[in-house]
């Protein structure tokens, strides 16, 4: 049904705080919940913080990053575009390597730039071509709004019905997580109308982590372009979008990259576009070459590989913000992160399932290479109340309409004993 059916092992664990300390002494990572500010309650008591699926938290170094910045800025004024301890102009450079690492690409793919939403319409000017026998573009039927908006305003910028234009990829009557097999059914019956197939690369609401690879490898086989919106994958998931084949991805980086409220976002294109000057795209100075970009009067020269969609000088701060989350991410790396990441989700499903099928349903697929830290949980017959008393007693997670609460443990610094409190509190919730 869902991919390989590689069910992980919740016999494992056990119950009781003593295991949660236990966990958490064996922890290699523990000691990177120490870099990040945990918000407190007003009483100064840590929170049980498991939103980072939403905002991740502040690592504690990103003030010294900003600080020289601004300290920069102060002393040097225009000049720290050459002359700051980073200068700025190949500032966003500093973050290549790292980020590349982290979303499994090449340096030439990646750039930081712009916000998520943006960046899914840039690359839908380069690789959404649609001609009147192919124009069709397919996502899933629980797609995040703002990607839902942006493909439906291509359709029509195309000239196109954004109603007719959009196929969806449904989940089965009664089933919230979706089939490939749905999919191929789709491409078969409709592969030679679909310009675009654009999906969460991690669905927001359930969690489901897709194959990124074999859905680039279908949606290739009908001719059409693949793109996906990492926003829930990106330092959550082993992404390896190089390896995917994907024609291009996006994502934020305020979620699992801990880099703000906000702030700018991540983009990918496969190294087969990279000097590849047919394409579509809008361009600015950013995108030109930058040996010739201050001689002002040039003829525009393209700048290969993702760097080439970038339209302007980038915001420095939350590049500093971001180059600050990541070394983290290149310090740990992302294979240590997974490993961990797998534990203590598997750890937190195990202590719901202890609540009982009639109490708790997790929407969240239980098998580990199909999602990431992020657990979608039912509570059967419950409303927002519940949600609401959850927050009152000091754990933070989401609630998505109609029913799912979302919580992510976030492996860099969310402690075993994080998830064994919140289910001790939702339990309590649940008996009063
Ligand atoms: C999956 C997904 N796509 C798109 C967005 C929109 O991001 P932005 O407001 O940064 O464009 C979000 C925001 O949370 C998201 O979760």
């Amino acid at each position: 049904m869902l991919g390989t059916e590689k069910h992980q092992t919740l016999s494992n664990y056990k119950l009781g705080l003593d295991f949660a300390k236990e966990l958490d002494q064996n922890d290699e990572l523990s000691y990177y919940r120490n870099q990040f500010h945990i918000p407190k309650d007003n009483n100064g008591k840590e929170l049980i913080y498991l939103c980072g699926n939403s905002l991740g938290l502040q690592p504690k170094a990103t003030k010294s990053y900003i600080d020289q910045e601004l300290k920069d800025w102060a002393n040097l004024g225009v000049e720290g575009h050459t002359e700051a301890k980073n200068p700025w102009l190949p500032y966003h450079e500093f973050l290549t390597e790292s980020l590349s690492k982290t979303v499994g690409a090449k340096p030439i793919e990646v750039i930081t730039m712009n916000t998520l939403t943006i960046n899914l319409h840039l690359m839908m000017v380069s690789f959404y071509k649609p001609t009147q026998e192919r124009y069709k573009i397919v996502i899933e039927a629980d797609a995040f709004p703002s990607d839902k908006y942006a493909v439906e305003s291509q359709l029509r910028h195309h000239g196109f019905d954004d109603k007719k234009g959009l196929i969806l990829w449904k989940a089965r009557e009664g089933e919230e997580l979706l089939h490939y097999e749905d999919l191929e059914t789709i491409m078969d019956q409709h592969g030679h109308e679909i310009a675009l197939v654009m999906l969460g690369g991690v669905n927001y609401y359930t969690g489901q982590y897709f194959d990124l690879k074999r859905i680039t490898n279908l949606g290739h086989k009908y001719g059409c372009m693949v793109g996906f919106d990492c926003a829930h994958g990106a330092g959550n998931v082993e992404l390896n979008l190089h390896d995917s084949g994907a024609d291009f991805a996006v994502w934020c980086t305020y979620k699992y990259l801990n880099s703000g409220p906000g702030s700018l976002a991540g983009a990918f294109v496969h190294e087969r576009h990279a000097y590849d000057k047919t394409l579509n795209r809008f361009t600015g100075w950013w995108s030109h070459n930058k040996e010739t970009r201050f001689n002002m009067r040039h003829e525009f020269d393209l700048l290969p590989g993702a760097e080439g969609w970038q339209l302007s000088n980038p915001p420095i701060l939350s590049l500093a913000a971001i180059r600050s989350s990541l070394d983290i991410f290149n310090e740990v790396g992302i294979k240590k992160l997974i490993k961990k990441s797998r534990k203590l989700t598997g750890y937190f499903e195990f202590l719901l399932k202890q609540l009982g099928e009639d109490t708790i349903r997790i929407i969240t697929p239980s098998n580990h290479e199909e999602r990431g830290c992020q657990l979608s949980i039912q509570v059967i017959n419950a409303d927002k109340k519940l949600f609401e008393r959850l927050t009152a007693s000091g754990v933070i997670s989401d609630w998505r309409e109609p029913d799912v609460i979302r919580c992510a443990p976030v492996p860099l610094y969310n402690s075993y004993q994080d998830v064994y409190e919140m289910v001790e509190r939702l339990k309590d919730i649940l008996n009063e």
